[in-house]
């Protein structure tokens, strides 16, 4: 069959009804997912172009029918479909943001997965829990035992593609604590992040600083020195990006924002910033004080690269946890 333009729409079609589907982009299609007949899920499926020439037609079981699976029958590849997410603090997430953005991983089956740091939020050893009742709260091994089970566990039951973490603040506070309460004790091996998370076992990887993911752009967690904060989203990253001469991703701010800067002549230079928000639930943040007052926005990101086009897109995240990405709902 051939390839599909931006834009197009598709007909399936059975002997009863008619569905559309609409292309996304050079690498498929997505359906409406509209198909309301659950008696007989083998529908015979039928892809023809404007002029009603058929360009596909097979017998298809519609429980198998994701938007991935849509996408692989549209043609080519060409576009890499990157889903960034950031700021778990586990065990302090939005357990229904979580699990939506774990089922959107499995429907939509991205070419890699970015998290971009603070996945486990480490309670005990943070500084601001020194000597309070936080302090003796769920011990380090058990945050990272809640991570692995209540993230990785899922998120790899139905997605084996790249998956790659990078180092933050809350990912270092086992270290540190150690380093600084109890030198003689100190193991490397034990209490780095991605050997609490038992990373090799679930195929992620682990970049502690940078992570250079597509032609011109760098993920950082934002959380190292010289880089200006800024209150508003998307502030702190394109600071970011004026340092590092390159469009950055970052989260740590918890706020959700793209920033573009153009300079030259006839703006033929622009940098951007991207700042991916959260998954925390806000409710469970103390440290905010009783009123929870937070500039903090919920946000997960999906990047295009096509070639060397990046393609940036946010996507909001409700208070309860769903939100809507490729005209699919998710919750
Ligand atoms: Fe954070
Ligand atoms: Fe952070």
């Amino acid at each position: 069959m051939g390839n599909f333009a931006l834009g197009d729409w598709i007909t399936v079609k059975d002997a009863t009804s008619t569905e559309h589907m609409h292309c996304i982009g050079k690498s498929g299609c997505l359906t409406r997912r509209s198909f309301t007949d659950d008696t007989d899920r083998a529908w015979r499926v039928r892809f023809t172009d404007d002029s009603e020439q058929i360009i596909y037609e097979s017998e298809m079981d519609l429980n198998d029918w994701t938007p991935t699976k849509a996408a692989s029958k549209c043609g080519n590849d060409a576009v890499r479909r990157i889903v960034l997410i950031s700021d778990l603090q586990m065990p302090l997430e939005h357990q229904r943001a979580n699990r939506s953005v774990i089922n959107f991983i499995h429907d939509y089956q991205p070419d890699e997965v970015i998290n971009i740091g603070d996945i486990t939020d480490y309670t005990s050893p943070s500084r601001w829990s020194a000597g309070r009742r936080a302090e003796y709260g769920m011990t380090v091994r058990q945050e990272a035992d809640y991570t692995r089970r209540k993230h990785l566990d899922p998120l790899r039951q139905g997605y084996s593609g790249p998956y790659t973490l990078l180092g933050s603040n809350h990912g270092e506070r086992p270290r540190k604590y150690l380093v600084e309460r109890a030198p003689a004790l100190y193991d490397d091996e034990a209490y780095r992040e991605d050997k609490l998370l038992d990373l090799d076992d679930y195929g992620i990887a682990f970049e502690p600083l940078r992570y250079d993911f597509a032609p011109g752009w760098a993920a950082i967690h934002g959380h190292t020195q010289g880089i200006s904060l800024s209150r508003h989203a998307g502030g702190t990253a394109i600071n970011a990006a004026r340092r590092l001469d390159r469009n950055v991703v970052m989260g740590h701010t918890h706020r959700a924002g793209i920033v573009n800067e153009s300079t030259g002549s006839g703006a033929s230079k622009t940098l951007t910033g991207v700042e991916l928000g959260h998954l925390m639930d806000i409710r469970k943040a103390e440290y905010l004080g009783a009123a929870r007052f937070a500039n903090w926005q919920m946000s997960i990101g999906l990047f295009y690269v096509d070639g060397k086009n990046v393609t940036p897109h946010l996507i909001p995240v409700r208070s309860n946890g769903s939100f809507i990405a490729e005209g699919e709902y998710y919750s």
